[in-house]
Order: C-alpha cells, then sequence, then structure tokens
C-alpha cells in the first residue's frame, strides 16, 4: 500500500488549481440514468469515487466514454437495476442511484451502504420519501428494492437536512406525476449544480440553495451538456494549508461565495483572505489566533472542513473548541495528531484544543478521506518527517495532492509499498 512522505516546516507559497467538486459530479454523473441519449459533463475529477461510479454506472448498463475531464454518458439502454453490495460497500454515494432508477424505470434494487468510519449514516430519509411518492419499499437481504408504476408529486419534509436524501429525491421527483415539495432540504452548493443539470434536461426544479426545493414532475428528460462546479472542500484544505505552513497561496478555479463560513473563521485566526482574479488569496504569517468551529449544514461550517482545521487549531495560540454536529463520530484523526505532539481532548460532540508551538512528525494512519487530509496539513507544519499510511482514503477525494502541494513548496513524495 503507498504511503506519503512529507518533510514539514516549510512556509507553502505560489498557486494551486482546485479540481472539481467530487460531492457534485457523483450526484450528476447518476443522473445520466434519468435520460436516453448522451450526457456530456465536464470539469469532473480524476479520483477514486469518480471511477467507482463509472464501474457502477456500467454495471447497469449505460455506456462511457472517458474518465475524467470530459466524460460522456449514454443510459438510453439500462440493462440492470441493481446495485451490488460489492460496489456500494466501497462508496456509499452508490445509494444515488435509487432515485433515478425508480422514476425511469419504476424498479430499483440497490444494496444498503452500511456505516462508515465517521458514523452510521442511514438512509431511512431517503426510504421514506420514496415511500411518500408512491413507491413500495422492501428491505431483503442487505438489499433496498423500491418499485413504483410511476412516483407521485408529494409534500416531503426531511427530519434533518440530508444533501443524499435532497439529491435523490430531488433526481427521482423530476418524472413523477405532480409537484414534490422538499422542506427542510439540504441548501448546499452541489445541490443547485445538480438542479441546474437537471433543468438543463428539461426538469422544473425552483428553490434549489434554499431550505424549499420545488419540483414539478415531467413525461420524460433529454440529454445534456454541463460543467461541475470547483470543489470548495478541496479549495479549503490548500487554504487552511497557507495558514498552518505561514504560506501564501493562492487558490485558483474555486468560488469564494461557496466558502463564507471558513472565510470568516480564517480571518478570524488572524489569516489575509481576499478574493483575487479567479479564486482566492489566502496567506499566513505564522501566528494564529484560535477560533471556536461548530459543524453545520450549508451555509454554516462544513463538517468536511473540520478535520482540517483542528489541525491548524493544534499550532494556534490558545484554546478553541471544535464541534461536530453533522456526523456522530467525526473525530478518528485526534488520536494521530496527538501522537504529533496536539494537545486535545474530546468531551461528547466537542473537542477542546490546546495549541502547542509546534507539531513533530510521527508515522500516523488515515482512517478516513478528511482525517487523511487534516494529517497532511499537519505533516506540513511539524518539524520532522511524517509518514502517512493508507493513502487510499485520500485519494477518493483529492486529485494530484502531491503534485499540487509540492509545486507550492511542500517537502512532499508517494513511495508505493509492496502489501
Ligand atoms: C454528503 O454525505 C457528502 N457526501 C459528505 O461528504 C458530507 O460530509 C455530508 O454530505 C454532509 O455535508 C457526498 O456528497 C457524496 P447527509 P451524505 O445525508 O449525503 C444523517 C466527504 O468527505 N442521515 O447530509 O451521506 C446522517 O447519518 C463526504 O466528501 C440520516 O440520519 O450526508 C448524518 O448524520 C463525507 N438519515 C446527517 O444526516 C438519512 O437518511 C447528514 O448526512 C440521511 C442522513
Amino acid at each position: 500500500m503507498d504511503k506519503i512522505i512529507i518533510e514539514g516546516g516549510r512556509p507553502l507559497t505560489g498557486e494551486v488549481r482546485v479540481s472539481g467538486a467530487k460531492n457534485a459530479a457523483l450526484p450528476i454523473m447518476a443522473a445520466s440514468l434519468l435520460t436516453e441519449g448522451w450526457n456530456t459533463f465536464s470539469n469532473i475529477p480524476d479520483l477514486m469515487d469518480i471511477r467507482t461510479t463509472r464501474k457502477l454506472l456500467q454495471s447497469l448498463g449505460v455506456v462511457i466514454e472517458g474518465t475524467s475531464g470530459t466524460v460522456r454518458l449514454n443510459a438510453s439502454e439500462i440493462s440492470n437495476i441493481e446495485a451490488s453490495y460489492d460496489l456500494v460497500k466501497t462508496m456509499r454515494a452508490s445509494i444515488l442511484v435509487l432515485g433515478p432508477l425508480v422514476a425511469r424505470l419504476g424498479i430499483a434494487r440497490v444494496s444498503l451502504p452500511g456505516g462508515c468510519a465517521i458514523g452510521a449514516r442511514p438512509v431511512n430519509l431517503h426510504i421514506k420519501a420514496l415511500q411518500e411518492m408512491g413507491a413500495e419499499v422492501a428491505l431483503t437481504d442487505g438489499y433496498v428494492e423500491a418499485r413504483a408504476k410511476r412516483l407521485k408529486g408529494a409534500p416531503i419534509y426531511f427530519d434533518i437536512p440530508t444533501v443524499g436524501g435532497t439529491e435523490n429525491i430531488m433526481m427521482a421527483a423530476t418524472l413523477a406525476d405532480g409537484v414534490t415539495l422538499l422542506k427542510n432540504a439540504a441548501r448546499e452548493p452541489e445541490i443547485v449544480n445538480l438542479a441546474e443539470v437537471l433543468n438543463g434536461m428539461g426538469a422544473r426544479i425552483s428553490g434549489a440553495g434554499t431550505d424549499e426545493i420545488r419540483i414539478e414532475g415531467v413525461e420524460r428528460l433529454h440529454s445534456v451538456e454541463a460543467e461541475v462546479i470547483p470543489d470548495r472542500i478541496e479549495a479549503g484544505t490548500y487554504m487552511i494549508a497557507a495558514g498552518i505552513t505561514g504560506g501564501d497561496i493562492r487558490v485558483m478555479d474555486c468560488n469564494p461565495i461557496h466558502l463564507c463560513a471558513l472565510v470568516e473563521k480564517l480571518r478570524d485566526a488572524g489569516m489575509i483572505v481576499e478574493p483575487v482574479d479567479g479564486g482566492v488569496r489566502a496567506a499566513g504569517n505564522g501566528k494564529i489566533r484560535s477560533v471556536d468551529i461548530k459543524t453545520l449544514p450549508h451555509p454554516g461550517f462544513p463538517t468536511d472542513l473540520q478535520a482540517q482545521m483542528m489541525s491548524m487549531m493544534a499550532v494556534a495560540e490558545g484554546l478553541s473548541v471544535i464541534t461536530e454536529t453533522v456526523f456522530e463520530n467525526r473525530f478518528m484523526h485526534v488520536g494521530e495528531l496527538m501522537r504529533m505532539g496536539a494537545d486535545i481532548h474530546i468531551q461528547g460532540h466537542s473537542a477542546i484544543v490546546k495549541g502547542v508551538s509546534a507539531l513533530k512528525g510521527a508515522p500516523v494512519m488515515a482512517t478516513d478521506l478528511r482525517a487523511s487530509a487534516s494529517l497532511i496539513l499537519a505533516a506540513l507544519a511539524a518539524r520532522g518527517t511524517t509518514e502517512l499510511s493508507r493513502v487510499y482514503h485520500l485519494d477518493r477525494g483529492y486529485q494530484d495532492i502531491e503534485k499540487k502541494f509540492s509545486a507550492l513548496g511542500a517537502g512532499i513524495r508517494r513511495v508505493s509499498g509492496s502489501s
């Protein structure tokens, strides 16, 4: 298994380009199941999760040209309506084929994703909403089987503003009979991107980006050409890298509007964050003030940047309280950061971080995607050498991370391991 070796302690400077958003590309590729003909999506990132999505869609009969950048997908001939456990277990977002398949074909059989490192992550809200739209849903042998002659528009209230639930049901409702109203819907930029793509296919969606989305169902949709938005979580990771290393980075091809909560906190921590043409400049001066963080659904502080922000708070002046409200088990990185000399105590859903003057390089292990990014950031700031193992977690969501960081002056390299 590959490892990443980092020599820390260098301020990072220069320019980095952000790739397309993983969490927009996955539902957008699933949306191709809603139409016949060739859909063309550009700015698709080159990531493990994209490769898994390609395999999943091909297993359903979708013809695909291209692996990243511009990808063309044709779902005219869907020959299989089952998303197998073997594929779904490697990527929970596979559940996003459920809505489109039931809506277009009236039947779908999708393996339940099961839990993951950061939480139980059930899909009960997806299932409840489909039932409210008239689908018959059975859970058998670890699979969700949903059937509906034609889904019916319905008022849907989500107990939690679920991102995946909003995406799945928004896609399903595009071909339903009547109007669906999603209340307490998630408001993430990736949902707005998906709604734009669906409207480009001929759907009638309004209100995406607010907590109330209205979808008027239509008989059929057509193929489209569309672009995936930049990855705000990748952009945020590089902005924090500037702060934790005392560097100065221009993060290009990102949309600062998608990162308001982060920008606010970075400025409170003493960083310079300013818009530049085509991106954002983020600069630190080596002195970081501690700030408190509470993760919330968008537009609150993103849970996908909590771990990275904790790395920076680990070397800040003072005490910060980081509270995770979205996932019940998203502090797996704490133990690894403490191996590097961080001073962190967990109390319930909060981590109390007492800043130390410096972290020290050590062998550490990635446990999930964003935890691995937080360990990379800690290692870039630390004195000495860090060896990060289980980097397959990182490859799920960061394109060319070593190349991008070394272009900014980091001492970072990947070594491929035998086992
Ligand atoms: C999406 O996951 C993202 N993944 C996650 O990013 C992100 O952390 C999360 O949204 C929150 O922003 C993708 O877009 C592929 P949710 P999702 O449904 O859709 C509970 C990354 O690092 N819930 O909004 O799975 C759930 O357990 C990944 O890129 C239910 O209880 O998140 C969680 O506590 C990690 N029942 C909360 O809601 C349901 O039916 C939010 O989950 C659905 C969700």
